[in-house]
């Protein structure tokens, strides 16, 4: 029989790119969402799939619907990739980021170990819980310290601990991804690499003048999503739970991003950059650079895509939307 996976989060660009790597590992896929008044554009991301995945209402805040989903499905795998994803915002909304990437993480556990404690449970954990926090070698790995630095890696700190001691506590299969940085043309576009790609190409389009950003000087260590969904399935197959770093290893400024964009499209980063505050954080994490020597090396993963790789096609997504 088909094994079965449940994701929160399946509309997002991960959990997209995850419901397409285990359909085509066979696997029969399952999800919820959240409730919105624009209907029409929810699943976007999962649009035209072959076999579609299955698809429910339910909120990591309402315990029911994950005791109940839980309970019917029966899934061997659990992964939870629900989350309020964006740092910046973390700090207009800290209680909401809170209950949701802390509890939230609390109730999906909870739910499990009451209805399939026998499924495999997988926690989207973040770099960003690394905080300003950097080993002497300039690379944050499983065991640098963390020290947060915003409401969002404050709260993904509670879900990343609180599934460790889930794990031991209760003998759970349980796991977390400590994922870097990810992106591709289905990333939000108020995320870094795509708000300056979407906005370069209207640029040489002639659509707009102006592209506002906050911090050119942070470093962050960007991979592709497709790779890292790969890692995902793998961490949680792997025959003991454990935490595994994902990451490509390379770091790039803000800036240097921007310039491999604009000279990829030959445009002027004086003419068109502007710094705007407003989009500047309270507290800023200013360097990450991932060491995934373990999950290399324990589980063969590596990322396939370039920096320049993921770039270029995020070039092309927005070309061909915005000619087409
Ligand atoms: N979003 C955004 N918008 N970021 C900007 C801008 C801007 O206009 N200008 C500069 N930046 C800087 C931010 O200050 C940050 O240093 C860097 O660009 C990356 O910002 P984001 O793309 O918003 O990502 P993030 O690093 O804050 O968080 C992402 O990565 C985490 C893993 O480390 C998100 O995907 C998180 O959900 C994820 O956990």
């Amino acid at each position: 029989m088909d094994k079965k996976a449940f994701i929160t989060g399946i509309s997002g660009q991960d959990g997209s790119y995850l419901t397409e790597h285990l359909h085509s590992l066979g696997y029969e896929v399952h999800g919820i969402v959240r409730r919105s008044s624009v209907a029409e554009n929810q699943q976007t991301r999962l649009t035209g799939m072959t076999p579609p995945p299955t698809v429910y209402y339910g909120d990591l805040l309402d315990q029911s619907s994950l005791e109940r989903l839980l309970s019917e499905i029966q899934p061997d795998e659990i992964y939870n990739l629900a989350a309020q994803s964006h740092v910046r915002i973390s700090f207009d909304i800290p209680q909401f980021t809170a209950q949701t990437n802390a509890l939230g993480v609390l109730n999906l556990l909870e739910a499990y170990k009451h209805t399939c404690p026998n499924a495999k449970f997988y926690q989207a954990s973040s770099s960003e819980m690394f905080g300003n926090s950097v080993d002497n070698d300039g690379f944050q790995r499983e065991t640098t310290p963390m020290t947060p630095v915003s409401p969002y890696g404050c709260a993904k700190l509670y879900g990343y601990s609180i599934v460790r001691n889930y794990r031991r506590s209760y003998d759970l299969h349980a796991c977390n991804g400590i994922l870097f940085n990810h992106e591709s043309p289905r990333r939000g576009s108020n995320f870094v690499t795509n708000k300056v790609i979407k906005a370069a190409v209207e640029i040489k389009y002639g659509l707009r003048e102006v592209l506002e950003v906050g911090n050119l000087d942070s470093y962050r260590d960007w991979g592709h999503s497709k790779d890292y969904v790969k890692a995902m399935h793998m961490i949680l197959n792997h025959s003991v739970p454990d935490d595994f770093v994902v990451s490509t290893g390379e770091s790039h400024s803000v800036r240097q991003m921007i310039n491999v964009v604009f000279d990829k499209l030959n445009l002027d980063f004086d003419k068109h950059v502007v710094v705007n505050p407003k989009y500047i954080r309270p507290e800023e994490l200013k360097y990450l650079k991932g060491n995934s020597t373990k999950i290399r090396h324990t589980l063969g993963w590596y990322p396939e895509y370039s920096f320049e790789d993921l770039l270029y096609e995020m070039i092309e997504f927005w070309e061909s939307t915005l000619t087409r």
